[in-house]
Formats: C-alpha cells, sequence, structure tokens
C-alpha cells in the first residue's frame, strides 16, 4: 500500500499557494508534532498522575483537568519553537499570549486553539480532542493583539481538529476541501486516510444534550421531537447519540451524517461552545466537507468576533438537517431570541 504522510501531503499542496512562503505548512507539521506528543499522554493516561484535576478553575469557571494542562503547554510550546504565529489565544488563558521573541519576529498567523475538547471524558476512557484556527495577522509587526483575533470566522486560513480516539486522527482545511490523516503508531506518522471528506446532506444521528431539554428554546425542543418521530420516507426515528466529546460527536456526525445542536439554555443564555475556537474552525471545516454550521439563525463564519472567549448556541452537520432545525427555530422561536455579542 502506498502511504502518503502528513509531511508529504503538506509540501504538496504547498504548490496551491504560490505567494506562501511555507511558514503556514510548518505551522500544520508543528500542530501534527504537538498532536502525536498529547495522544502519547492520551493513551497512558490511565498509567501515569496525569488524570483528575489540578484544583484549579480556568478563565470559563470549569475544572482545570491535568491534562489540559498537559495539552495546553504542548501546543504553546510547539507554536513558540515553530516561529510561525506572533500570538496565540487559548481556552485556557484568559488573555491572548503574545509572543515576542527573535524567530517570531516576522510571523504572519496567529493562532486559537482549545486544547482539550471534551475535558469531562478524559478521566473515563472516552475520546477526546483539539481543535486550531489559524489567521494571517491584522497587525503589522512585533508582538500579536487583540485585533489580530477580533476577525470573523470567513476569514481563517485553515482550521482543524485531531480527534484523540480509538485511532488518533488529525482533520483539517486551507479552505480547498478537507483531508483526514491517522496516526499509524507503528511508523509514529500521520498518514493520508480521509482524502477529500464529504458530509452527507441528510443523516440519521442527533447529537444534544437532552439532559437540558426544558430549558431549550421551543424551536429546538420541537425539532427534537421531529427527530424522534416515525416517519419512513425519511428514515425517522432518527438515532440519538451524544458522546459529549463536542470534536468526536461532530467528526462521527461529518463522516456518517448527522447534526450537532448545543443551544441557548437557561443556564447558558448565550450557549455554552466558544465562537473562536470551537465553533469557527468546526464551522469551516464542516462547510469545506459540503455541510452547514449555523447559531440557529445566522451562519457561524459571519458572526462578529468582539471577545475572546465569546459564545454562540451551535447547529452543525448534515446540510439539509441543519436547514430543518433553523426552520423550526424560525417558526417556534423568535428570531429576536438569536443571541447578540
Ligand atoms: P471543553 O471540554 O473544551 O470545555 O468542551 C466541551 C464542550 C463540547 O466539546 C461538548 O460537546 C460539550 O462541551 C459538552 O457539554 P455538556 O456536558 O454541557 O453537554
Ligand atoms: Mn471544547
Ligand atoms: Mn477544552
Amino acid at each position: 500500500m502506498k502511504v502518503k504522510t502528513l509531511g508529504q501531503f503538506i509540501i504538496e499542496k504547498q504548490a496551491d499557494f504560490p505567494y506562501a512562503k511555507g511558514e503556514l505548512s510548518r505551522l500544520l507539521r508543528d500542530i501534527g508534532i504537538a498532536a502525536k506528543i498529547v495522544n502519547r499522554e492520551v493513551n497512558k493516561a490511565g498509567l501515569v498522575e496525569i488524570l483528575g484535576e489540578t484544583g484549579e478553575t480556568n478563565v470559563q469557571g470549569e475544572k482545570v483537568k491535568k491534562l489540559d494542562v498537559f495539552a495546553n503547554e504542548q501546543f504553546i510550546a510547539a507554536f513558540k519553537a515553530g516561529g510561525e504565529v506572533c500570538a496565540i489565544a487559548s481556552e485556557e488563558n484568559d488573555d491572548i499570549i503574545p509572543i515576542d521573541s527573535e524567530i517570531s519576529k516576522s510571523a504572519k498567523y496567529v493562532v486559537a486553539i482549545d486544547p482539550l475538547d471534551g475535558s469531562s471524558n478524559i478521566d473515563v476512557n472516552v475520546s477526546v480532542g483539539t481543535i486550531f484556527s489559524i489567521y494571517r495577522r491584522k497587525s503589522l509587526s512585533g508582538p500579536g493583539t487583540m485585533e489580530d483575533f477580533l476577525q470573523r470566522g470567513t476569514e481563517q486560513v485553515a482550521a482543524g481538529y485531531v480527534i484523540y480516539g480509538s485511532s488518533c486522527m488529525l482533520v483539517y482545511t486551507t479552505g480547498r476541501g478537507v483531508n483526514g490523516f491517522t496516526l499509524d503508531p507503528s511508523i509514529g506518522e500521520f498518514c493520508l486516510s480521509h482524502p477529500d471528506m464529504k458530509t452527507p446532506a441528510d443523516g440519521t444521528i442527533y447529537s444534544i444534550n437532552e439532559g437540558n431539554y426544558l430549558h431549550f428554546p421551543d424551536g429546538v425542543k420541537k425539532y427534537i421531537k421531529f427527530c424522534q418521530e416515525e416517519d419512513k420516507a425519511t428514515q425517522r426515528p432518527y438515532s440519538s447519540r451524544y458522546i459529549g466529546s463536542g470534536v468526536a460527536d461532530i467528526h462521527r456526525n461529518l463522516i456518517s451524517g448527522g447534526i450537532y445542536i448545543y443551544p441557548t439554555t437557561t443556564k447558558s443564555p448565550k450557549g455554552k461552545l466558544r465562537l473562536l475556537y470551537e465553533c469557527n474552525p468546526l464551522a469551516f471545516i464542516v462547510e469545506q466537507a459540503g455541510g452547514k454550521a449555523t447559531d440557529g439563525f445566522r451562519r457561524i463564519l459571519d458572526l462578529d468576533v468582539k471577545e475572546l472567549h465569546q459564545r454562540t448556541p451551535l447547529f452543525i452537520g448534515s446540510a439539509n438537517m441543519v436547514d430543518k432545525a433553523m426552520e423550526f427555530m424560525k417558526t417556534y422561536s423568535s428570531e429576536a431570541a438569536a443571541v447578540k455579542n
């Protein structure tokens, strides 16, 4: 079998960007290396002193797990050593991390990252992930600034996720389709396993934390009931699948067809997921695979980014399913209820 590694693939694709000098390629390669290190720790998580909580609370008010901290440190170290980015935004850090070093002086990019997605699954051997989003800087020189991150999702240069699952996969897009790579542990390389990924326009899976049902907007409640109704023509009832790691749920739906919803709830009136380093990168990938991503009313990639840790509701997946859910939102949840940031 002829194997194409992530490194080989990136070099081949560099020719698609004749003006680029290879920085983006190097940045993607650095992400691949950091992902392998995180995967190694995830794989032996039960054996070493890395499970459990650090006792600290992060900027979101959530308990920080040791693996979150480890993953955050690994990716930050990789970006600092690589010299391709002038600032980093991370779920685990209140403020941006500007990079002021000799090698980053002429860095053109900034990166936003959710180093460990699905934290509640770390200790119980269920898939977790990493999400990243890359922008061209807006500021002119020196360390990056907030301005570099307050760009709409449509401005993303590249985005991707890593899923630490039954196998480890890296999936990314630079706006020319989506490609997936599976880590072959015997050679320690990500190998192209899912070229030009396309998501089915229809699906039969819906993914939502139904425990919050009572607190959902009416549009979402009615859509869930629609998913559960019997209808041979549309293969309903759909199956309910919810892992609680957004990356894993969305990855499965991307391949099999389905919808993932994290709506507003009474507890999280703006939704739970973060626009900059969760929703925008996932939306970019899913759109590039032929799917859709909205906040129930508006396209995610068109939303204004005003804060680093801004939240938004998310409806993402197979195009026809997202359209249907939006129809329900329009009918039963007034558009005035759309989250204003
Ligand atoms: P994180 O672990 O980075 O905080 O993100 C978890 C997110 C998302 O990945 C997942 O789908 C969702 O939160 C789960 O939330 P609930 O437990 O509220 O369903
Ligand atoms: Mn997350
Ligand atoms: Mn996280």
